[in-house]
């Protein structure tokens, strides 16, 4: 078998990026005020923002839901996604990171079209299930990994029939094979991949996802 060529992965992902991710002032500006302000550099791709954009758009969604902001920088292509007066509402319990997602929202021209909770993103779940927050019909999770089988059990409530549950770095560049990965973040990785696979309530694949490493995109349709 020949060996993973991270070269050519890297290029294949510029070529796709130089076909079909044009360059975009406002997303560009998103990354350059979160580099300014010391957020990590660890959003996703512009390759996999058009892709969770496209996949959330097929559903021609109202409301979306997204669990760790950082600086709304796939919160923007999730937004774009919305039909028009469609709403997001995105979870992030870091002050900095929400701010900066604020100013780059709205910067976006997306302050009326997303609301930015800042709070423990379990808390901010229990408390939208509470108050009967209506189901929404895409559902994005990128937050701490130790959490996501957590939010898995807590987004559910706030689904429907055919709503798009998606959730990201799910492979952690092939840790998250091991039996018990020493790492936190492929340890909570892998036991959401294990409740994914194993709840009759959703049909789910994931994808394989380069962004210097291999990664994962999981996707899930509420039965
Ligand atoms: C990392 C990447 C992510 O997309 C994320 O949500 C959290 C951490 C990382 O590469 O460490
Ligand atoms: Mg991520």
């Amino acid at each position: 078998m020949e060996e993973f060529d991270h070269l050519l992965a890297e290029q294949v992902e510029r070529y796709i990026e130089s076909l079909f991710v044009p360059p975009d002032p406002v997303l560009e500006q998103n990354l350059a005020n979160a580099a300014s302000a010391g957020l990590p550099d660890i959003q996703v791709s512009p390759n996999q923002g058009k892709l969770i954009y496209l996949l959330a758009k097929m559903l021609r969604p109202q409301r979306i839901l997204e669990i760790g902001t950082l600086g709304a920088y796939s919160t923007t292509w999730l937004a774009r996604a919305l039909e028009p007066g469609g709403k997001l509402i995105t979870l992030e319990a870091n002050p900095l990171h929400a701010k900066t997602a604020r100013q780059n929202l709205a910067q976006g021209a997306l302050s009326q079209t997303v609301t930015v909770i800042l709070n423990d993103g379990q808390a901010s779940l229990r408390s939208m299930i509470a108050s009967g927050e209506k189901p929404f019909d895409v559902i994005f999770i990128d937050a701490d990994k130790p959490s996501y089988s957590a939010y898995l059990a807590l987004v559910l409530p706030l689904s429907r029939t055919g709503t798009l549950i998606m959730a990201d770095n799910v492979i952690r560049n092939g840790r998250v094979m091991a039996g018990k990965p020493t790492d936190e973040n492929a340890r909570g990785a892998r036991q959401f991949n294990t409740d994914l696979a194993a709840n009759s309530q959703l049909e789910s694949i994931i994808l394989p996802i380069f962004r210097e490493k291999l990664d994962g995109l999981s996707v899930s349709l509420v039965r």
